[in-house]
């Protein structure tokens, strides 16, 4: 059977910043950079982007599109053997935990895209607004409701399939989520003392610079690219086979950085306008912008959007992960007796999601498990193998061959099979060091 195809280029590049934009955008990014030197970190972020962001996702679409396989398939057709199939179980892993934790802050956004919706924060303040989010988040029943609404949306978006499904839904969606950006950014710095949120936010500050926040830079890069779980090898598997790997991974760095920096300069001067905290952290996005929002003209059009938008980055993140399982359950039953199709596998997976989102609603501890385990661990630890593996892949001279796409000058890819094979590994078994606290 043909495997089916992104229909065009922009396809594979909206659904993959669809995967790359999410909370980690919007939310993680802002309050990181605001607390370690703000513009300072905003260069080291792009430094790392460069040089670790571009190079893997590269390899991620490299493996998925030369393969035409999902990560249970590709790693056996790179290698040559089945030695390295565990790695494929390890990005599935990584995708279904993610699945639990991620579809309940999902569900956090709907349930508070409803309340936008009605007017619910109307004169609330902090105080309040905080008791409200510790009141609402407890209330199982209702985030039962608010966390499977995003199940059913991303498994119908499965069941349609690539064009049909994924690529429809992100052209949709991402010229969506760009637009409400720049209306916000708009807003936001007509407001009077935005320029000092934005100082705040884009001030070089080099004395917060410590080899921590080079670390802390990294680890966010790898979460905010989806690096290191097979997302990526899976959209690269439905890559047009004209598209340049390395014009696609800068397309997609591009757009998930711009997203991340437009987040920053909506953020900054609205909490500086009204004379909040900035260094709120995790709180800031569920308690200080609703009340921020509160005092602005248009206030109900403001809620609404922000949250909106917040909802749409975790849609088409959620499509990215369900797809991985989806695909793998496909290929992994292929050549069995019992080979299930798309849909079959669809519910399947939409069936394990909603045990795992239970699961994390009804135990904390899960939650933190899963979200802690996934990005300082799991992700990581998948981008190393990956990278160690195709590393030394592309030392085979028609492997090689295969990367002299136009434009590409054979040093560039020793120098891509390099970074691969030594730098990569080296970084991230620091951040790895780092997250056991050996520093
Ligand atoms: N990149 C996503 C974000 O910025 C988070 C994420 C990490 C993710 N790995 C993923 C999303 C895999 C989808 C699939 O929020």
């Amino acid at each position: 059977m043909k495997r089916e195809a992104f229909s065009s280029k922009i396809g594979l590049i909206l659904a993959a910043a669809g995967s790359a934009v999410g909370l980690g955008n919007i939310w993680k990014f802002p309050y990181i950079a605001g607390e370690n030197g703000g513009g300072a970190f905003l260069l080291i972020y792009l430094a790392c982007v460069i040089v670790f962001g571009v190079p893997l996702i590269m390899m991620e679409l490299y493996i998925g599109k030369r393969s035409r396989k999902s990560p249970y398939g590709a790693f056996r057709a790179l290698s040559g053997s089945g030695r390295w199939q565990w790695l494929s179980w390890l990005c599935v892993l990584t995708a279904v935990l993610i699945m639990g934790f991620y579809f309940v802050v999902t569900g956090w956004c709907f349930s508070y895209l409803s309340e936008a919706l009605i007017g619910g924060f109307r004169g609330m303040s902090t105080d309040t607004l905080a008791e409200h989010f510790t009141a609402v988040t407890a209330n199982t029943p209702r985030m039962l409701v608010f966390s499977i609404l995003p199940v059913l949306v991303t498994s119908a978006v499965a069941w349609f399939a690539i064009n049909k499904g994924i690529e429809r839904m992100s052209k949709l969606l991402m010229p969506m989520l760009l637009l409400i950006m720049l209306i916000m950014v708009i807003r936001v710095l007509m407001l009077e003392g935005s320029m000092s949120g934005l100082r705040f936010f884009l001030h070089a500050d080099f004395s917060k610079i410590t080899p921590d926040v080079f670390i802390q830079a990294m680890g966010q890069c790898f979460f905010s690219l989806s690096i290191g779980m097979g997302t990526l090898v899976t959209y690269g598997s439905y890559m047009p086979q004209e598209q340049s790997l390395s014009q696609a991974s800068v397309q997609v760095v591009i757009l998930d950085t711009l997203v991340a920096f437009l987040a920053g300069v909506i953020i900054f001067p609205a909490v500086f306008s009204f004379g909040f905290n900035p260094a709120e952290g995790p709180q800031l996005v569920f308690v200080v912008l609703p009340a921020i929002f509160e005092q602005m003209s248009f206030s109900w059009l403001s809620g609404v959007l922000f949250f909106l938008l917040l909802g749409i980055a975790a849609i088409t993140s959620t499509i990215s992960l369900m797809e991985v399982v989806v695909a793998f359950i496909g290929e992994a039953t292929a050549t069995t007796r019992h080979p299930l199709n798309r849909r079959t596998s669809v519910c399947i997976v939409t069936g394990i999601a909603v045990v795992l989102v239970v699961l994390c609603l009804l135990q904390q501890t899960a939650f933190s498990v899963f979200e802690q385990l996934t990005a300082n661990y799991l992700m990581p630890l998948g981008a190393l193998c990956m990278s160690v593996l195709v590393g030394w892949t592309l030392s085979r001279p028609d492997e090689a061959a295969y990367l002299n796409e136009k434009g590409f000058q054979p040093w560039m890819v020793k120098a891509f099979s390099f970074v691969l094979r030594w730098v990569v590994p080296a970084m991230i078994l620091l951040v790895f060091l780092h997250g056991l606290n050996l520093f």
